[in-house]
């Protein structure tokens, strides 16, 4: 079951970090290539026991309520670890973040390691299978064509994909979800070319 809730209002609720001046944030997605906050360091990071997935759609950023694009969620899969970014940030900076992941995204705690061994909670935006945009599991040809020409307010969908995917070599992640995905993309775009 789906719900239509407002999680700017659900997020801005959350009192998990009020008595801390510091916050570890995880970005997995656009999080990882596009840093529009001030940040008081960052950390390649990981997180155990969840998988991404470009199941989530967007109505906002990449994509339009009529023709949604597909973004990254994290979905809870016990054995998989999630290779990102870890931006430690003020309290302050929540706002702009609950803002800007407003279509579905929910704040979730996590515990996190970072690169220097460091092992710590902190804050991940998660849009779960119960949130109105979910689009969930599709044929990877059927993802990569909605992928390829979706266009949203923060562009395409498709530098979206290419951006992550440039981000995660440089991270050294291995994500076959995403790197399929990159290539496939690709392939549905140059056919279009022919
Ligand atoms: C994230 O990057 O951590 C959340 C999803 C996104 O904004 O792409």
């Amino acid at each position: 079951m789906t719900t239509n809730i407002n999680t700017m209002d659900v997020n801005q609720k959350m009192t998990h970090f009020a008595e801390r001046n510091e916050i570890w944030l995880f970005g997995y997605g656009s999080l990882i290539y596009k840093v529009d906050f001030p940040i008081l360091d960052q950390q390649p990071a990981e997180i155990r026991g969840w998988k991404r997935r470009f199941w989530q759609g967007s109505h906002d950023h990449r994509g339009t309520p009529d023709a949604p694009g597909r973004v990254v969620t994290l979905l809870a899969e016990p054995d998989e670890v999630c290779v990102g970014m870890a931006y430690l940030i003020a309290p302050a900076v929540l706002d702009h973040l609950d803002f800007r992941e407003k279509n579905g995204y929910l704040r979730t705690l996590v515990p996190m390691c970072l690169v220097n061994g460091v092992e710590t909670s902190g804050l991940v935006y998660i849009a779960t299978a119960e949130n109105e945009a979910f689009l969930g599991e599709a044929p990877l040809e059927e993802m990569a064509t909605q992928i390829a020409y979706s266009v949203g307010p923060s562009g395409r969908n498709r530098d979206y994909l290419f951006q992550l995917a440039d981000g995660l070599r440089q991270l050294g992640a291995d994500d076959s979800h995403v790197f399929v995905l990159e290539s496939a993309v690709r392939q549905v775009l140059k056919s279009g070319d022919d």
